[in-house]
């Protein structure tokens, strides 16, 4: 078979994906980012071996002229939607870093595309493939832990990188509602137990001290708690946003047992009470294992090993040419949790249902749903939901002193530094 060529867009988290496993008889053969002087050393650092990596710093133009079979989407928070639609009607297959659209019409054109296009889709969710998570499912479809009463998952990551990271007043990581980024919390559980969330209600702590926030002009309050109402009756609780320690955690209560991760060691524990438990201890903590076959590439690879497992999985589905499990109709269920948490913290904590994305009929009500707190730079904003509940804005001050980070970062983001990227380039000069 042919190897699969492929684009990358973006290239902070986008350079995860330049080194495909030779399992995947994937090609990566061109990269698209807006700033030319990446786009060079991305070329200097990673061409193939026959040197003909492209580069564009235009998305349309690389669709129209890039001999590609499939794109892979890295670039900004909540514009991920648009940049697959225009890839799938194309003929291009998509995998699409988290999450996969902005808004619930977005993802109704989503899925409609998928379907139209008769494309690949899949959303990078890693998170579910952590040694903990691929445990827990196989556990949990054993049937030893009976069925999904009550789950959590977690996913708090404080930024403590001021500026850099989140480079521009408009740059996603400076306005993101604090339930949206909630999929590498949830995913895990849809995954573990199939089971899909149908109702959303979120909330956030409005509190006055200040000192969680990575930067001065950050729209972003602590965190955001989410509860919802999976598609089997089990409700589930997810943490996500900034918080003020890290925790990645996922832990379920089934009808015959319980699983956690355990914060400190990471091993995980299973436990029954005596009449569902036969032979078993009451308690069994344990550290998983990869499975043998790539045991070496899942323990080399970034966030657990799920960078390997998101490849691993799209190529699995490039070669069968069937739909993966995180496919789109999850990948938009999951995404709609953090917008849907985030009309509701809004409103109060008023409960929202999740548009059933694989239904035509269903799909019809949200096709206008526009609803975004996400801004653009000279939009006028009136009348728009807000990016924060917290009694704060910015000091005075605050944003000319941000300005001044941002034209030293020269807009870079995650990954990238001024001085030694100037040097780089310099080189690539000479
Ligand atoms: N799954 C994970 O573990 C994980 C980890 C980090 C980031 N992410 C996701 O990856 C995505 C990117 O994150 P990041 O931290 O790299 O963001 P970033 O803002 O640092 O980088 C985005 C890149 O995309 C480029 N870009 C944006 N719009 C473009 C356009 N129209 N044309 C060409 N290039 C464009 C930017 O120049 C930049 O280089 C986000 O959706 C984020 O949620 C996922």
């Amino acid at each position: 078979m042919e190897p699969i060529k492929y684009a990358v867009v973006g290239t902070g988290r986008g350079r995860t994906f330049m080194h495909p496993d030779p399992s995947f008889n994937m090609k990566f053969v061109a990269v698209c980012d807006r700033n030319p002087k990446k786009l060079a050393i991305i070329k200097s650092e990673n061409d193939n071996e026959d040197k003909t990596l492209e580069t564009y710093t235009d998305y349309d133009e690389m669709l129209e002229k890039a001999d590609i079979d499939a794109v892979i989407l890295a670039n900004y928070f909540h514009e991920h939607a648009e940049f697959a639609i225009k890839a799938l009607r194309k003929g291009k297959h998509v995998l699409s870093e988290c999450v996969a659209m902005g808004t619930l019409a977005e993802g109704v054109e989503l899925c409609r595309a998928v379907e139209e296009s008769g494309k690949i889709y899949m959303i990078a969710e890693n998170y579910p493939f952590s040694k903990q998570r691929m445990e827990m499912r196989r556990l949990y479809q054993s049937g030893e832990l009976g069925e999904l009463l009550y789950g959590e998952g977690e996913y708090c990551h404080p930024m403590h990188e001021p500026y850099g990271i989140a480079p521009g007043e408009y740059h996603w990581r400076n306005q993101i509602p604090s339930t949206y980024y909630c999929t590498h919390a949830i995913a895990p559980i849809m995954m573990i137990t199939d089971t899909i969330p149908t109702k959303v209600n979120g909330f956030v702590p409005k509190i006055e001290d200040q000192s969680y926030r990575g930067n001065e002009v950050r729209l972003q309050d602590p965190g955001g708690i989410i509860v919802c109402q999976m598609d089997n009756g089990a409700v589930v609780r997810t943490l996500q946003g900034a918080f003020r320690t890290h925790s990645m955690i996922t832990r379920l209560q089934c009808t015959k047992g319980a699983v956690e991760q355990d914060r400190g060691d990471d091993r995980i524990t299973v436990w029954h009470e005596s009449r569902d438990r036969g032979d078993q201890p009451k308690f069994r903590s344990y550290m998983p294992e990869w499975p043998a076959e790539f045991a070496s590439q899942a323990a080399a690879a970034g966030h657990g090993g799920g960078d390997f497992w998101v490849m691993y999985y799209f190529a699995e589905a490039l070669k069968k040419n069937e739909q993966p499990y995180l496919n789109v109709y999850r990948a938009c269920a999951m995404s709609a949790v953090g917008i849907l948490a985030w009309k509701s913290a809004c409103n109060g904590g008023a409960c929202y249902d999740v548009p059933k994305f694989d239904d035509e009929e269903d799909r019809r009500r949200y096709e206008n749903d526009y609803w975004t707190p996400f801004r653009k730079e000279g939009e006028d904003d009136t009348g728009m939901p807000p990016r924060t509940l917290s009694p704060w804005c910015p000091p005075e001050g605050a944003l000319d002193k941000a300005r001044e980070a941002w034209e030293r970062n020269d807009y870079l983001g995650l990954g990238w530094n001024k001085e030694k990227m100037d040097e780089a380039y310099a080189k690539l000069q000479i």
